[in-house]
């Protein structure tokens, strides 16, 4: 019956039925996907656009990767969900692949980022209470302004959007807000004893690609490591090669205490996240104390290591690192006063539209789907370009013709 009635849908209808039956929580662009592969996604009518938005850095192995569909079905004919209340034959085996990847003694395997993002949370409360000595409920975190770490009720009290936070209050306690890319300022706030983590993501992804000073993360690395605080890196949109290194941390060598990781690491092929930590800390949480029914299940954990076996064998984050300077450079060569700045690592980029001619950046997002290149601005002036990192130099050359065509069609 459900395929009977596909057969008949338009976008349009696709759109009508959002609108009527679906919370009104997202406003996404006017186009109706129906397929995807590597860098393309395809409409209901056919029509094939170049994805620059990778579902928020999710499919940087590209739209259904068949090794990660392989390993999905293969997974899922055999043995799909047990709960943690039993052993099954893949999670040890997952778990000493990713800890193993990533260098770390532990992972605590949950579903979407911001399960990942309480879970660091909640580690780093009880790391404070019972390995640091803090007195009872009084921990602190540290987060920097302009975050963004998901929409739980937890979260969103430590956001800056009024949109994320107005009329979800009471908000949870126990967050200092300081300015991002500000080590003095992380300094100043870590002298309050009570201080149990610093939470922070390597570049601000959500809030438009805002990539600190060289040395921002080694610095506050130090910092946290002086006060006796744990140093949280949230890599759940920067991880898993999209700035050009296997991690943005990478880029520093440094290590973070606790590391959050999501979206990519199963190439968007099912929700899972991570939370990676050495002993000394993970094992703090003991049986009971925290979880999730589905988080580390079988299909999770056969699709997030072909994940992460993809981007090596197929050097995704060295193609990002290459590839971002080609984009950065290009777009910085388009004649025109509308894209006022152009920045990013790696493949994680961003430019700043200045409206012209009553035209603004969601006018150019419309503009390049219907020259099919598929986009959206993110608070307002800013569009995120982020491509799959499968993407091939011929191709991101041909999408560098889309933006400029689209741009310049305001002049
Ligand atoms: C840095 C960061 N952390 C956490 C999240 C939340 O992930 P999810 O939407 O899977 O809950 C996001 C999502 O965009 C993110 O960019």
């Amino acid at each position: 019956m459900v395929t009977n009635f596909k057969d008949q849908l338009t976008s349009k209808k696709a759109i009508e039925l959002e609108s009527k039956y679906g919370a009104h929580n997202y406003h996404p662009l006017p186009v109706v996907l129906s397929k995807g592969e590597g860098v393309f996604v395809w409409d209901l009518e056919g029509k094939r656009y170049y994805d620059f938005l990778s579902a928020y850095s999710a499919v940087n192995q590209g739209h259904c990767h068949p090794k990660i569909v392989d390993a999905m079905i293969d997974q899922s004919k055999k043995l799909a969900l047990t709960s943690r209340a039993f052993h099954n034959d893949v999670l040890g085996i997952f778990e000493k692949y990713i800890t193993e990847y990533f260098g770390f003694d532990k992972v605590l395997p949950m579903n979407t980022g911001a399960e990942g993002v309480e879970t660091a949370l909640k580690l780093c409360r009880k790391w404070a209470y019972e390995k640091k000595g803090i007195a009872e409920n009084k921990a602190k975190i540290i987060v920097c302004e302009n975050n963004f770490h998901g929409r739980t009720t937890t979260i969103i009290s430590f956001s800056c959007d009024p949109d994320a936070t107005k009329n979800y209050g009471p908000y949870t306690p126990g967050f200092i807000k300081i300015p991002y890319n500000d080590t003095n300022a992380l300094a100043e706030a870590l002298k309050d004893p009570d201080i149990a983590g610093f939470l922070v993501e390597p570049i601000q992804g959500e809030a438009g690609v805002f990539v600190p000073d060289e040395g921002y993360l080694t610095k506050c690395r130090d910092l946290c490591k002086e006060a006796g605080v744990l140093f949280i890196a949230d890599e759940v949109q920067t991880g898993i090669a999209r700035t050009g290194k296997i991690l943005a941390c990478d880029h520093e060598n440094v290590k973070p205490d606790i590391l959050i990781l999501g979206k990519a690491i199963s190439g968007g092929l099912y929700p899972v996240s991570a939370v990676l930590a050495d002993d000394d800390v993970m094992l703090v949480i003991q049986p009971g104390q925290h979880g999730s029914t589905f988080g580390g299940n079988p299909v999770a954990a056969r699709v997030a290591m072909a994940a992460l076996d993809v981007v090596k064998e197929e050097k995704l984050a060295e193609r990002a690192e290459i590839l971002g300077e080609v984009l950065r450079r290009e777009l910085r060569d388009i004649d025109t006063e509308m894209i006022s700045i152009v920045r990013g690592k790696g493949l994680l980029n961003a430019i700043v539209i200045t409206p012209k001619n009553g035209k603004d950046a969601m006018d150019v997002c419309l503009k390049m789907a219907e020259n099919g290149l598929l986009a959206k601005p993110t608070h307002g002036d800013k569009i995120r370009f982020a491509p799959p990192l499968v993407i091939t130099e011929d191709q991101l050359m041909e999408c560098v013709e889309i933006i400029k065509k689209s741009v310049l069609s305001f002049e």
